[in-house]
């Protein structure tokens, strides 16, 4: 099991902070919101590889209008956990969205610098109408001005995981999210602080 390796804690000592259930509920809420919105136009849903992933998934089952999913990729430079400031995108969208209506779906607006660059990117294309959906929002952190069009929970300044969120890869697979603690039994050969390579793929 990914999440037992003894050189990562283990989950179950986290605080939860959204429960399955809770999550679940919001999705719902997110989704009937944005089938009302678009009600008889189609959507395409702009996931970031790899965090929002599971988010999208449900979100698109949540929603009663047409839509179709695409994803993209972007790296950063920078240790982990921080954003630089230099976002390059290193997977595109497959098909053109030029006068679809395109929702950016993100795990996390932390700082805003990842969907402010992926936003001036996708407008560049001229879809007929760009919102964003973020799962988690941590307005304490922003760096440039970003809001969301659809927030599944404003979150204080701590590190979460679950739910598509990773530390180092791991946890992504938790249904529930919760706040990142290393004060676990487990957490031999596991080093908090270590620093990723300069340059690192987001997700
Ligand atoms: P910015 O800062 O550009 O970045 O808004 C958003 C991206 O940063 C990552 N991020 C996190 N990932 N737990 C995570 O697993 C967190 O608490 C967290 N905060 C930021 C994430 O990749 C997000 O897409
Ligand atoms: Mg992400």
């Amino acid at each position: 099991m990914a999440n037992s390796s003894p050189a990562f804690p283990r989950a179950s000592g986290m605080e939860v902070l959204f429960s399955k259930t809770q999550i679940a509920e919001r999705v719902r809420e997110i989704g009937a919101q944005i089938s009302a919105d678009y009600e008889g136009k189609s959507i395409v849903l702009i996931g970031v590889l790899k965090g929002a992933a599971i988010f999208l998934s449900d979100l698109a089952r949540a929603i009663e209008v047409n839509n179709t999913f695409d994803f993209v990729a972007v790296s950063s430079y920078g240790p982990a956990k921080m954003s630089s400031g230099i976002v390059k995108l290193i997977k595109d969208i497959d098909n053109p969205i030029e006068g679809k209506h395109v929702i950016l779906v993100e795990d996390i607006l932390d700082t805003g610098l990842t969907l402010s660059y992926l936003r001036g990117m996708m407008l560049q294309h001229k879809p007929a109408s760009l919102k964003i959906a973020t799962c988690l929002d941590k307005p304490a952190r922003r760096l440039v001005p970003m809001d969301a069009d659809y927030v599944g929970f404003q979150i204080p300044n701590q590190f979460v995981i679950g739910y598509g969120m990773d530390y180092a890869e791991q946890y992504r697979n938790l249904e529930d999210i919760r706040i990142f603690s290393d004060n676990t039994t487990q957490s031999v050969g596991f080093q908090k602080n270590r620093s990723r390579s300069s340059h690192s793929v987001e997700g």
